[in-house]
C-alpha cells in the first residue's frame, strides 16, 4: 500500500505482510513524525470500512522500508530546544551569540551541543579546534556517526559538532535532492536526548546548512547588530521563516536579539526603538553591547565567557540565557 507522512507529504511503498495490528503508531523516516495508521476516520467510525491508509497508486521513488511500527525509537527528547542564529547580513555576531549564549547555558549547568553549520568555522576555531571531522564526515561514514564526531570541549558541559572546509560539497550535492532539509533532523533523533539545548551556527546565506537547521530548529535566534544596514534584511528572513513553517517546520518561531548596541550612539538607540516597534515580544529583552573583550576573547581563542564573564557583553549573555531557560 502507499502511505502518507501526515506532516512531510512524503509517500512510502509499505508492505501491508509486515504490519501485524491496524491501526498502529508509524514514524516516518523522513521527518521523523509519528502518526496513526489505519485511523478510523468519521465514515469508519459510523459503521462503514473506509480508514486513513486506503491504497493509492503506487508513484513515489521512495523505497518501502521507511515507516514501519518496526523503525528505531530513540529516548524521549521533548526536554530539548534547538535554537538556530540565522541573518543573510555578515558580521551581525551569529557566531559570536551562539558561542557564548552556549557557554552561559553550560555554565547555568545545562548540558548544550553547538553545531558549526559554517564552512567558515569561525565556531570551531574559537573554540581552538581546526581540522576536525565535521558533518561532511558524519554523512560520509553513515547514520549512527554523530555522536562519535562530537567532541567534548574542555568547558564543562559544552560539547562541538565542528566544521570543516570538505562541507563546501554538500551544498553541491544535496541542494538539489528531494527532502534534503530533513537530513541535520534525522542525524540529531539519535542523539538529541542528551542535550537540554542544542545551538546552530550558520552561514550569512541560504542553502543546505540554513535550509537544514531551520527544519530542525524550535527557534531562530535572529541577530541584529545596531546598525541600519544590518535592519534591511530582517523581513527578508522572516518570510524565509513563514515559508519553512508552511514547507518542513510548522513548530519553528522566531526571535530577534539587538546586538552591537551602543549606549553613547543616537543611532544605535533609534534602531532598537524601531526593532522592539517592529517585533513587538518578538525580540529579547536582552541586548548585546558593543564591548572590546568579545574581539579579545576571540583572539585569545576562548569564549568572552571564559576569558571575562563579568565584562558587559558577558553579563549580557548570561541574561540573555536567564530569559531563555
Ligand atoms: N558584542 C560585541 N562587541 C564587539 N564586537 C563584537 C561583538 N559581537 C561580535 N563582535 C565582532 O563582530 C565580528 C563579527 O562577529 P561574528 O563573527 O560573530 O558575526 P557573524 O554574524 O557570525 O559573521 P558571519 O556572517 O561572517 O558568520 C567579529 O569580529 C566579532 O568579534
Ligand atoms: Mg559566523
Amino acid at each position: 500500500m502507499i502511505i502518507e507522512c501526515e506532516r512531510c507529504r512524503t509517500k512510502f511503498s509499505l508492505d501491508e505482510g509486515a504490519l501485524r495490528i491496524i491501526p498502529c503508531k508509524v514514524r516516518c523516516s523522513v521527518c521523523r513524525y509519528i502518526f496513526i495508521l489505519g485511523k478510523p476516520t468519521a465514515a469508519a467510525a459510523a459503521g462503514t470500512q473506509k480508514t486513513q491508509a486506503k491504497p493509492a497508486a503506487p508513484q513515489s521513488d521512495q523505497t518501502a522500508a521507511a515507516a514501519t511500527a518496526q523503525e528505531p525509537t530513540y529516548p524521549d527528547s521533548s526536554h530539548c530546544k534547538v535554537l538556530v542564529f540565522s541573518n543573510q547580513k555578515g558580521g551581525v555576531a551569529k557566531t559570536t551569540t551562539c558561542l557564548n549564549l552556549g557557554m552561559a547555558l553550560a555554565q547555568l549547568k545545562k548540558r548544550v551541543l553547538l553545531i558549526d553549520f559554517d564552512v567558515q568555522a569561525n565556531l570551531t576555531l574559537a573554540l581552538g579546534y581546526q581540522d576536525t571531522p565535521s558533518f561532511y564526515d558524519v554523512l560520509a561514514s553513515g547514520n549512527g556517526t554523530m555522536g562519535r564526531t562530537v567532541i567534548k570541549t574542555r568547558y564543562s558541559g559544552l560539547s562541538l559538532l565542528p566544521a570543516n572546509e570538505n562541507m563546501v560539497l554538500l551544498d553541491k550535492k544535496y541542494l538539489r535532492t528531494k527532502n534534503f532539509e530533513y537530513i541535520l533532523k534525522k542525524q540529531l533523533a539519535p542523539i538529541k536526548h542528551r542535550y537540554d539545548f542544542i545551538l546552530i551556527d550558520t552561514p550569512p546565506s541560504i542553502g543546505f546548512f540554513t535550509l537544514n537547521a531551520l527544519t530542525a530548529a524550535n527557534t531562530t535566534v535572529i541577530p541584529c547588530q545596531c546598525d541600519f544596514f544590518a535592519t534591511q534584511g530582517l523581513e527578508r528572513l522572516v518570510k524565509l521563516i513563514d515559508l519553512v513553517k508552511t514547507k518542513t517546520n510548522p513548530d519553528i518561531g522566531y526571535a530577534v536579539l539587538a546586538t552591537m548596541y551602543d549606549p553613547n550612539s543616537t543611532a544605535s538607540k533609534l534602531i532598537l526603538t524601531k526593532l522592539k516597534e517592529r517585533y513587538g515580544d518578538k525580540t529579547f529583552k536582552a541586548v548585546i553591547c558593543a564591548d572590546t573583550k568579545v574581539k579579545e576573547a576571540q583572539i585569545m581563542r576562548v569564549p568572552l565567557m571564559s576569558y571575562s564573564r563579568q565584562s558587559d557583553a558577558g553579563e549580557q549573555y548570561m541574561r540573555l540565557a536567564k530569559e531563555l531557560i
